[in-house]
């Protein structure tokens, strides 16, 4: 046997203990709208930037409570709250839109939420599910939509915004304050083209 062959062979392991390349997994999930059974980890997933970061200027952690006096909100609202899950039922992330104002007068315009898990994040995810949330209020007759963005690490959400259409309309400085500094918003808009009539008192 020629010395080339030796090493050869002498590096090749025996098949059953080779290292097999494992398929990368696709990253699935399916976007629906929330149930109940949801709310824990819309829960979980909202207070893990309550705590950690100024993406959100609420500096208390939401109980399931609220979460659930939310939801039945935005169903009496007819506003669309939507959730992704993976194939293991596991919730990846969420969306919503609640009344910009409670003043009857602004009754065709929203404000987006849009929240993924860590591992959710950067993957395409926040963009399929701001879609669907621009599409399901086109079909309950919303009008205008509005961001309203931590000027501070929000730089995904900002970009997010952009790509689907949103505009930015302005900013404000120092209008919150947050683990000990001042923090200033930045307010991003998009006009929709409503489905359907939206019933003239639907809030
Ligand atoms: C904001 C958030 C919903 C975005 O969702 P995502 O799945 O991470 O974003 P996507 O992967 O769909 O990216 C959407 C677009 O934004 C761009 N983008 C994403 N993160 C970015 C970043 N940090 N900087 C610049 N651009 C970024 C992507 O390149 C992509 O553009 P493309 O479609 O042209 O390729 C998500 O990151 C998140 O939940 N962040 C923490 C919570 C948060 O900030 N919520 C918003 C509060 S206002």
């Amino acid at each position: 046997m020629l010395e080339e062959e030796y090493e050869r062979d002498r590096r090749r392991l025996p098949w059953h203990l080779r290292r097999r390349s494992t398929p990368e997994r696709p990253f699935s999930y399916e976007i629906r709208p929330v149930t109940d059974a949801d709310l824990p980890d819309v829960r979980e997933i909202y207070n893990y930037y309550v705590t950690n970061s100024v993406v959100t200027f609420d500096e208390k952690k939401w109980a399931l409570g609220q979460w659930r006096d939310k939801r039945a909100d935005l169903a009496r609202l007819g506003l669309p709250f939507l959730v992704a899950e993976s194939p293991t039922g596991q919730v990846l992330g969420y969306a919503l839109v609640q009344p910009m104002s409670a003043k009857s007068g602004y009754r065709y315009s929203v404000e987006t939420t849009i929240y993924l898990g860590q591992a959710a994040a950067g993957k395409g995810l926040g963009r399929a599910m701001l879609e669907a949330l621009i599409a399901a209020c086109e079909a309950a007759g919303i009008r205008e939509m509005v961001a309203i963005i931590s000027d501070k690490g929000a730089e995904a959400s900002v970009a997010l915004h952009e790509r689907l259409g949103f505009v930015e309309v302005g900013r404000m400085g120092r209008v919150g304050y947050k683990f000990g500094r001042p923090l200033g918003t930045i307010s991003m808009q998009k006009s929709l083209n409503p489905k359907k009539k939206r019933r003239l008192f639907a809030r």
